[in-house]
């Protein structure tokens, strides 16, 4: 079947089983968004966006929405279907009764803000006010989906409020120095309160009946909890990674791979308690190659560790951003055939492979990888 004929059902329980339904985002009207309280702390000390905010120049939209395109092609020429959503004027200003921003983001990073998970698509809460409204990109999509199979469950969690409340005041102030934020980090002494339940959908990784969730800037333990809950019947596990002086979203630091195999950045550590339990279920951690490039480009997010921000296409199959030769020879000694792909032109507007999709449809059942557990995590 055709990847744009195929029916849709919603299904997907993990990050490898073969894929044949996503969304991939795209940069049309993406904006730098004025600062904020959640962006003061999560946007790097050198960041080139520092004090900046307004348009992106429309010459690097275009070229973002190339690769972005070339992307969908690759995909829909394996079969697999691909939507892409509905862009809202994101320079508007929006509020809220307790806040108001100048203008929104945009809507390339699908995967910061839904998550599939068996049949349903949960819309994420979110943490940052300049993201709040960014699920309305995806509710044609969600709407037609929901129309169109019987079975599906769509839910939203609970819309934050993201008062002053939500953020640690004076956060900032304490974060002069990298080594400062590595210290505040490990100790999980994160900007985000506990106030109310906080996630983005990319703090996910999913492993059928086990879910783990990075605890960190753009999560909270009221969030994670938030979710246990929702889910009663799988084993959803926070995890910290000291190491990384922004952590934000898992996606470049602990990625599955497929059964029994994970990539960890080299620099952002699994605690021993957590690497035991992977290990005592027969899963081997490995570290990821280095990134090919010393800095991320201009005005973008993420860091260089996009290098490993792959996206699996099956557990024989992985698509690398084009010029990441170490993780695309690694990635072959691992078994994988890779797909190189183009991006870093789209990252500086959410991310890379990974980030810029979210599986609405992947082969496979709720299988349980982790039949030992382990009491408390
Ligand atoms: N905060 C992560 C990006 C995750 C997609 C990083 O910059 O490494």
């Amino acid at each position: 079947m055709a990847g744009e004929t195929r029916k849709t059902i919603v299904n997907s329980w993990n990050e490898w089983d073969p894929l044949k339904h996503v969304i991939v985002g795209v940069a049309d009207g993406c904006m730098i968004p004025p600062s904020e309280p959640a962006s003061e702390c999560k946007i790097p000390i050198d960041s080139d966006m520092k004090g900046k905010w307004g348009p992106r120049p429309q010459e690097t939209v275009e070229k973002a929405n190339i690769q972005l395109d070339n992307f969908a092609k690759i995909l829909e020429d394996r079969g697999i279907r691909v939507d892409r959503p509905t862009p809202l004027d994101f320079s508007q200003a929006v509020s809220t009764p307790d806040w108001e921003m100048l203008s929104m983001f945009g809507c390339m990073p699908p995967r910061d803000v839904i998550v599939t998970v068996g049949n349903e698509m949960l819309e994420a809460t979110m943490s940052y006010r300049s993201r709040w409204f960014e699920y309305l990109c995806y509710r044609p999509l969600i709407e037609q989906y929901y129309k169109e199979d019987p079975n599906m469950r769509w839910e939203a969690a609970p819309k934050p409020r993201l008062t002053d409340a939500s953020y640690k005041p004076g956060y900032l102030s304490r974060v002069m120095t990298n080594e400062d934020r590595l210290k505040l980090t490990a100790a999980k002494d994160f900007v985000t309160t506990e106030k109310e339940p906080l996630f983005d959908a990319a703090e996910f990784a999913r492993f059928g009946k086990d879910i783990v969730i990075q605890h960190g800037f753009t999560a909270n333990l009221a969030g994670i909890n938030w979710v246990s809950r929702h889910f009663p019947d799988l084993r959803i596990h926070a995890m910290n990674f000291p190491g990384d002086p922004y952590p934000i979203h898992i996606d470049c630091t602990f990625i599955p791979l497929r059964p029994g195999l994970v990539l960890n950045n080299p620099i952002r550590h699994v605690l021993p308690e957590h690497r035991k339990f992977f290990e005592m279920n027969d899963w081997e951690i490995v570290e990821a190659a280095p990134a090919a490039h010393e800095n991320p480009p201009p005005l973008c997010y993420s860091s260089v560790w996009l290098s490993m921000n792959v996206l699996v296409l099956d557990p024989k199959t992985v698509c690398v951003e084009a010029s990441e030769h170490a993780t695309m020879e690694q990635l072959e000694k691992l078994g994988f055939e890779v797909v190189p792909v183009p991006f870093r032109d789209a990252y500086p507007f959410g991310g890379g492979l990974h980030c810029a999709t979210t599986d609405v449809y992947r082969e496979g059942d709720c299988e349980d990888y982790f039949p030992k557990q382990v009491e408390g995590f």
